[in-house]
Formats: structure tokens, C-alpha cells, sequence
């Protein structure tokens, strides 16, 4: 049977979305990826849907060349256990929160270890993932690793000690966007739009928006100052904005996300 390039530890909400798009973009052949998932039942669907191959103990992740954590940080310890000494492994990737290169560095000091930070939209390919190389990555392995999370949306490399910045912003940020475009399509419905027509429009302006600022690499205040005409609309909507203190509770907001994340690191 041909060596495993790939082992994926946890086959749920993120490991599961992860390996469809590593199997459907072809940066693997499916029967050099291992899955190791308790819920037999999910495991057997995703075998069923991807072609992958089911790994029937932990140990046998460490014949693959590469092992994928996607569980959640407290079960770390207890996959680090029944794993074992990986035998064969050159590399760990991680996306659990949390758990810093030093403790994946002990877990695992045979092997090179990296901690990354994906966020949901990575669920539709359209996340995107910060990544914290431990000591001793070959410049080949941070291609593979990247290519991997560009499979699911943009990679952005950053030092370790900003991964809580990173969780206060992209981490957590889908849940700020998600209130922004559930209280504009509250906004439509107040001055008479169907519920159904002010999502359509909410969620277009809102990934059309961001669209436009990515695309043409335009700043946000010049976009702000291009829409709005003396006397007009838009300014009166922002002048709301302004004296409800939107953009001071938007930084609030990411500060607020970043201590919790301290804060839980510390716990
Ligand atoms: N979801 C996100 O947007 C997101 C974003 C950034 C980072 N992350 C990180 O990604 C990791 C996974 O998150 P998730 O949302 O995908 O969680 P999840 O849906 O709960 O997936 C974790 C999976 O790991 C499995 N598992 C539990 N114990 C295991 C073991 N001993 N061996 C192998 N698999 C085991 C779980 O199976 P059972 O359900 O049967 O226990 C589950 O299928 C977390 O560490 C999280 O911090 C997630």
C-alpha cells in the first residue's frame, strides 16, 4: 500500500472542510490521505464521499509524512498519548487554539511543528489562516504547509506572540460580521423591506463591499469618501454611525477578544 503523505487528526467541522478541499483542488490523491475520527459513523461518510483512508489507531498516524491536528485543544494531551512516537513523521501541523509551538515542540521534538489559525469561512474556501513556523521548517515544508491553507482561502505568516491579536480579529471576527449584517437586515425590514429581499441585500453589499476594497487595494476612507454627497444618504447614515460610536465598538470589540484570548491562554 503507497505511504500516507498525510494524516488528519479529527475529521469535524474544520478537518472535515479542510480535507474536501484538499481532495477536490487534487493537492492529494485521496489514498494518501489517513483520517482519524472516533464517530465512526461521520468517518465512514466522509471515506465513503472522498475515497481517503481510515486510520484504525493513532499510531499508525506516524507512518504519514505530515500529521494534521483538527481536534479540539482538550483532548491534545490524550491524542499526544495514544499516538505515540511518530515514526516516519516529518511534520505537525496544528489548528488548535491555544496550544503554543512549545508544547507541540515537546509533544512532538522529533518532528518540525507549526500553529496556524484558520477561521470559519475557510468552511467555503473562503477563510483565511495565519500561520507560526516552530524553529527548523526547510523553506520546502512552509511551501507545502501554505498550500495546504490556500486551499481554503488567503495565508498570512505571522510570530507567534500576535496569534491572540490574530484570534481577536479573523479568529472571532465572523461572529462581529455576522451581528453587523443580521442589524442591517433588521434595518431593511424597519423601513419596509421583506426579510428575504434584506438579507439578499445585506449580505451582497456586505461581500461586494469588500470585494471592491480588495480588489482595487482601496482604502476603506476613500470608499467612504467616493459614496458620500454633500446633503446625500449615505451621510446621513454614517453621521447615526458616528454618534452611536460604531467604530470605537468595532476596536473595543478586538481589544476585548484579544484579552479573553490572553486570558484563556493563562488559564
Ligand atoms: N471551527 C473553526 O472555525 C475553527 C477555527 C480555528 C481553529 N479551530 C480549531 O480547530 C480544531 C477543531 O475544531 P472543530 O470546530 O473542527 O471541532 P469539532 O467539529 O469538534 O472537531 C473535532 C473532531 O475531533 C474528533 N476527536 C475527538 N477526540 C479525538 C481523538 N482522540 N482522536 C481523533 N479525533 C478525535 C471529534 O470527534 P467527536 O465529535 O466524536 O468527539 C471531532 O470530530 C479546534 O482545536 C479549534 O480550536 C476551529
Amino acid at each position: 500500500m503507497e505511504q500516507l503523505f498525510l494524516s488528519v487528526i479529527g475529521g469535524g467541522a474544520m478537518g472535515s472542510a479542510l480535507l474536501r478541499r484538499w481532495v477536490d483542488s487534487g493537492i492529494c490523491p485521496p489514498n494518501q490521505i489517513g483520517l482519524r475520527e472516533p464517530d465512526s459513523v461521520r468517518a465512514s461518510a466522509l471515506q465513503k464521499e472522498l475515497g481517503i483512508r481510515l486510520l484504525s489507531d493513532l499510531t499508525q498516524a506516524g507512518e504519514s509524512q505530515i500529521v494534521f491536528l483538527a481536534v479540539k485543544p482538550q483532548v491534545f494531551a490524550t491524542v499526544v498519548a495514544e499516538m505515540g512516537q511518530l515514526t516516519a513523521s516529518e511534520l505537525v501541523i496544528s489548528i488548535m487554539a491555544g496550544i503554543p509551538l512549545q508544547q507541540l515542540q515537546q509533544a512532538f521534538p522529533r518532528q518540525g511543528v507549526v500553529r496556524t489559525m484558520p477561521n470559519t469561512p475557510a468552511l467555503v474556501g473562503a477563510g483565511i489562516t495565519a500561520i507560526s513556523y516552530g524553529t527548523g521548517i526547510t523553506p520546502t515544508q512552509m511551501e507545502q504547509v501554505e498550500k495546504l491553507f490556500r486551499a481554503v482561502g488567503e495565508v498570512v505568516t505571522v510570530a507567534e506572540n500576535q496569534m491572540d491579536a490574530v484570534t481577536a480579529l479573523s479568529g472571532s471576527g465572523p461572529g462581529y460580521v455576522a451581528v453587523m449584517v443580521e442589524a442591517l437586515i433588521d434595518g431593511g425590514v424597519r423601513v419596509g423591506l421583506p426579510r428575504p429581499i434584506a438579507t439578499q441585500l445585506a449580505l451582497q453589499t456586505l461581500s461586494g463591499t469588500a470585494a471592491l476594497l480588495q480588489q482595487e487595494q482601496l482604502h476603506p476612507a476613500l470608499l467612504k469618501d467616493r459614496v458620500t454627497s454633500p446633503g446625500g444618504t449615505t451621510i446621513a447614515g454614517i453621521d447615526a454611525l458616528e454618534q452611536a460610536g460604531v467604530r470605537g465598538a468595532l476596536m473595543q470589540a478586538v481589544q476585548a477578544a484579544y484579552e479573553r484570548s490572553c486570558q484563556l491562554k493563562g488559564s
